[in-house]
């Protein structure tokens, strides 16, 4: 996610907004900008001195030079979502008199209608961004209130959004709102900051206010103005901030593997922000209709956990779409003798969009003519720069090296995919897909739901903490969970786990099964529990304790397990997304019991950029 930091008061702004944005680093960037008043004088009016660039925020401090104090500042890191990583990308934007500026942490899904009327209307547009709309829309608004014009200017949009904006024309003040992405205000004395997250103005105050959605701040030197956007003033309680810096990093979490399987609910909304509308998914944005009406075959090639969401992707696309799939490891693909055919097409899933086994694999495609849609979380990664198209996930940097909200987010794309398809093969009951799309939009309380079992899971970890061995099973979509079960819970704790369809342990793999090997068995497919019940009793015959992630609905066939995690009522093609979490969960604490390092863990890396 951007970083975002805003500064007014006695002191000089630079050097508090470069420190701010350092301490934020963590949150992953691609460009860095700042934005700082600059008074009238004999020479010319006053104005706002901008200087941003891609790459690190010691590029844009350098490029910045001596820079004179100044008293009023913005700045910003951005994490790439519409546009590719580009000193013109970079944040903050102004409008065409260079007089306003902005910075923004968010997606405004609304932007690409805005911008057409916009630029009709005669405003020039000097970025491929979202954000840039918004500092236009202030401008058109503007008379002689900025807070007014931004407020008319939230009117206009939707979507999710931290903006801070400033003024040459109204230099003793910083306006900001907040819906959805993450603001703070940190209180001084004859300053005051604004700040993505706490850790940007730590040591400088440790009184901050926590802004919640639709919120809109006026901060000045000497006062802080909190009203909803209406102008109903609003009142807030002083949050004293105890925590250390990197503790601060990770949001309050112990580690940023927790706090990203707790992003998920967020991830989610973020990924399928602007992708449905008026019911229906809408992908017409990837110009890509007259391939995805023709193809006759899917590969879905990638690594590990991305891998594992692309067997879920291929269930959803065989039974939605219509189209025979195969799945394969990137690694081993590269090495098969592929019979392509031309309306072949390959979808590649990674979360860094780095990974050179993934990357081979997509040159591979791509030398026989063969299109490669890719579903990545990096904008502007070699994948997305090579493939024909992109679908982004907007997880948000994922810091952890087991990967958590970026499995889910891409399961996200996946199912969009697979019920756009659908819809435009009509290969399947429409209802049935406006059904499946409107359940997606409760995908995240779903999983908000399952986090609140955070301590009944952690005490199951700290009951099987010491075992050496474990078993994930499960049926179809189930399978395909307890193979990314298995994988997080190896990674990260170190203990060997086994992901095995549930229908054929018993051609062999059952002679592995004792008192000692604890069985994790996903049961969300409803046509599947009896055939799942069956193979649970087998191992429950060899002695083996049974923990069941079910959904509730079956809660009843699973009486003879040991252990239940009880999931809410989901669809059961949408089931893996929410079965994913306990499992995600329960492996954060075994390591964390077994004294792992949670998140880096031995012999790994985050984006595996070797063969
Ligand atoms: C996931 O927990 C692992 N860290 C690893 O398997 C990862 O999913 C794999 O290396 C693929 O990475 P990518 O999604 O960036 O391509």
């Amino acid at each position: 996610m951007c970083g975002i930091m805003g500064y007014i008061g006695k002191g000089n702004a630079i050097p508090v907004i470069v420190d701010g944005l350092a301490r934020l680093e963590y949150r992953g960037y691609d460009s860095a900008g700042i934005a700082v008043y600059r008074p009238d004088n004999d020479a010319s009016e006053a104005y706002l001195q901008v200087t941003k660039k891609k790459g690190r925020l010691a590029d844009m401090v350098d490029a910045l030079g001596d820079a004179p104090a100044s008293q009023l500042g913005i700045g910003h890191t951005r994490w790439a979502t519409h546009g590719v990583p580009s000193d013109k990308n970079a944040h903050p934007h102004t409008d065409c008199s260079g007089n306003i500026a902005l910075i923004h942490n968010g997606i405004i899904e609304n932007y690409a209608p805005l911008r057409k009327q916009l630029m009709l209307e005669g405003h020039d547009f000097v970025s491929e961004t979202d954000t840039e709309v918004m500092v236009h829309l202030i401008e058109k608004y503007y008379e002689d209130s900025l807070e007014e014009a931004v407020r008319k200017a939230l009117g206009a949009v939707y979507g999710s959004f931290a903006i801070v904006v400033i003024s040459a024309q109204e230099p003793d003040k910083i306006i900001a709102a907040k819906k959805a992405s993450p603001m703070i205000v940190g209180l001084g004395e004859g300053e005051n900051y604004l700040a993505s997250d706490i850790p940007a103005i730590l040591g400088r105050t440790k009184k901050v206010y926590i802004i919640e959605d639709n919120e809109f701040v006026i901060l000045t030197a000497d006062s802080v103005t909190i009203s909803d956007f209406e102008g109903n003033p609003v009142e807030k309680e002083i949050f004293e901030v105890t925590w250390d810096l990197e503790l601060a990093e990770k949001g309050g979490f112990e580690h940023f593997m927790l706090k990203e399987i707790h992003e998920q609910p967020e991830a989610i909304r973020k990924t399928i922000a602007g992708r449905i509308n008026d019911g229906m998914v809408d992908f017409a944005d990837l110009d890509f209709n007259d391939v995805l009406k023709k193809i006759n075959k899917i590969f879905i090639v990638a690594c590990g956990t991305a891998y594992h969401a692309g067997l879920v992707g291929r269930l959803a696309i065989e039974k939605l779409a219509g189209i025979p799939v195969e799945t394969d490891i990137a690694s081993e693909f590269r090495y098969r003798k592929v019979l392509w055919q031309p309306d072949d097409l390959m979808i590649v899933i990674s979360q860094s969009g780095e990974t050179a086994d993934t990357l081979a694999a997509l040159r591979e495609a791509k030398s026989h003519g063969i299109k490669v849609l890719a579903v990545t979380n990096v904008v502007g990664s070699a994948v997305a720069r090579e493939a024909d198209r992109v679908i982004y996930t907007h997880a948000g940097p994922e810091i952890a090296v087991a990967s958590t909200k970026a499995y889910s987010t891409q399961l996200v794309v996946m199912y969009l995919l697979a019920i756009y398809m659908a819809n435009i093969r009509q290969s399947y009951d429409q209802d049935k897909l406006k059904g499946l799309t409107h359940e997606m939009c409760y995908l995240d309380t779903m999983v908000e739901q399952v986090l609140k079992e955070n301590d009944a899971l952690k005490a199951l970890a700290g009951k099987y903490r010491d075992v050496q061995d474990t078993f994930f099973l499960g049926r179809g979509l189930d399978y395909a969970v307890a193979m990314e079960g298995a994988l997080k819970l190896k990674e990260i704790s170190y203990v060997h786990a086994e992901a095995y369809a549930a229908g054929e342990l018993k051609h062999g793999p059952l002679a592995l099964i004792h008192q000692d090997v604890p069985v994790l068995a996903l049961i969300t497919q409803d046509k599947l529990v009896d055939k799942s019940m069956s193979n649970i009793k087998e191992v429950k015959a060899r002695g083996a304790v049974v923990i069941a992630i079910c959904k509730e609905n079956l809660q009843e066939s699973c009486q003879e397990c040991d252990e239940q995690i009880l999931l809410p009522r989901v669809n059961p093609l949408l089931a893996p997304i929410i079965s994913v979490v306990p499992l995600q969960v329960f492996s954060y604490y075994m390591a964390l019991y077994r004294g792992a390092d949670v998140d880096k863990p031995r012999n790994l890396a985050k984006s595996v950029t070797v063969e």
